[in-house]
């Protein structure tokens, strides 16, 4: 069993890879945290929220970081995933479930203690929650079994970012929290853009996702029509898998071609947000890579196999 934390900013996609989470009969769900990026804190806590309650997920929720590190959260992205994060589709006026009342550093701080060499922690937004509870705690380092990420774009086959043409969103949208939590020694692995674009979900098969997995099924559609738009407009014929191969990764990493390096993010200039991995069978003079940690990029994935695992754990838990 995997006991996991999901660090989300819901977010279609995020929405996507909750649900892909919760139905793994794999996983074990002990926390949400949430963060500011897809939407304000205040949207994507409640979208969380609505989440759990809509799907029975039990997991406590706590509400994380409204803002970067440094500087202020910029514009959420309401032409990927809608003005309420869920790709507008009518949600409720009223949640009750509530959230943890602590906040997602110190609940994410509080779970891996619990459970020494247990916690994954699977984050698909910004890193901030993760660095505060690194700058708070930073013992959880040797605690915590591994970290999956996704984020950065690392040029593998030309891939460039989604924000500018150096840097991906979640990595972007506070890249000196992610140069601290890719700095520290913990197992890690980032699934960025040059995998998650490889991976593709068709019309098609988010189709059959509403025909044969239920109430989940359903519901991933409506989300995903805004979202789909939003690719189709970009001339992308189908919805990037972004989210989901984080949690792919987790499952089956096997699914994945990775490599090791240590890895550091561009924390200003024209390049903000740009993520680089010294590749660890390369020699350099003096680098500011040096005396870093290494961890795995996702550098390659069998994608077929990606959505076959999506598409039999949906609908074998929701049909
Ligand atoms: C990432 O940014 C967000 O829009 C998505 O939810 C995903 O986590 C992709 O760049
Ligand atoms: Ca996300």
């Amino acid at each position: 069993m995997h006991k996991v934390i999901f660090d989300t900013d819901p977010g279609v996609d995020d929405a996507m890879a909750l649900l892909f989470l919760h139905a793994s009969p794999e996983v074990e769900l002990i926390g949400i945290t949430t963060t500011f990026g897809n939407g304000s804190i205040e949207t994507t806590t409640r979208n969380a929220l609505y989440l759990c309650e809509r799907f029975g997920i039990a997991a406590p929720v706590a509400r994380g970081a409204a803002a970067p590190l440094v500087g202020e959260a910029g514009a959420p992205p309401s032409f990927v995933h809608g003005g309420n994060g869920l790709g507008d589709i009518a949600l409720p006026s009223e949640i009750a479930r509530t959230p943890d009342p602590r906040p997602a550093h110190r609940l994410i701080i509080e779970l891996v203690r619990a459970h020494p060499g247990e916690v994954e922690i699977v984050a698909v937004g910004r890193m901030t929650n993760l660095a505060l509870a690194l700058r708070e705690n930073p013992g959880i380092v040797g605690l915590v079994k591994q970290v999956v990420i996704m984020g950065g774009a690392f040029g593998i086959n030309g891939v460039l970012g989604n924000v500018t043409p150096a840097a991906e969103a979640n990595i972007w949208g506070d890249p000196l929290a992610a140069d601290e939590v890719t700095g520290a020694s913990w197992p890690l692995t980032m699934i960025g853009l040059d995998v998650t674009q490889k991976t593709r979900m068709p019309t098609p098969f988010l189709r059959a996702l509403a025909n044969e997995a239920g109430d989940a099924g359903r519901f991933i559609w409506d989300i995903s029509r805004f979202y789909e738009d939003f690719h189709l407009k970009g001339g992308v014929d189908s919805i990037y898998v972004h989210d989901s191969s984080a949690v792919a990764y987790l499952l089956d990493p096997q699914l994945f071609e990775t490599r090791r390096g240590a890895i550091r993010v561009v924390t200003e200039g024209i390049a903000f947000g740009q993520t680089i991995q010294k590749p660890a069978d390369t020699g350099f003079p003096p680098t500011a890579w040096d005396g870093r940690p290494e961890h795995l990029i996702g550098t390659g994935v069998d994608a077929e196999g990606l959505r076959r695992l999506y598409r039999s754990t949906l609908q074998n838990a929701y049909r």
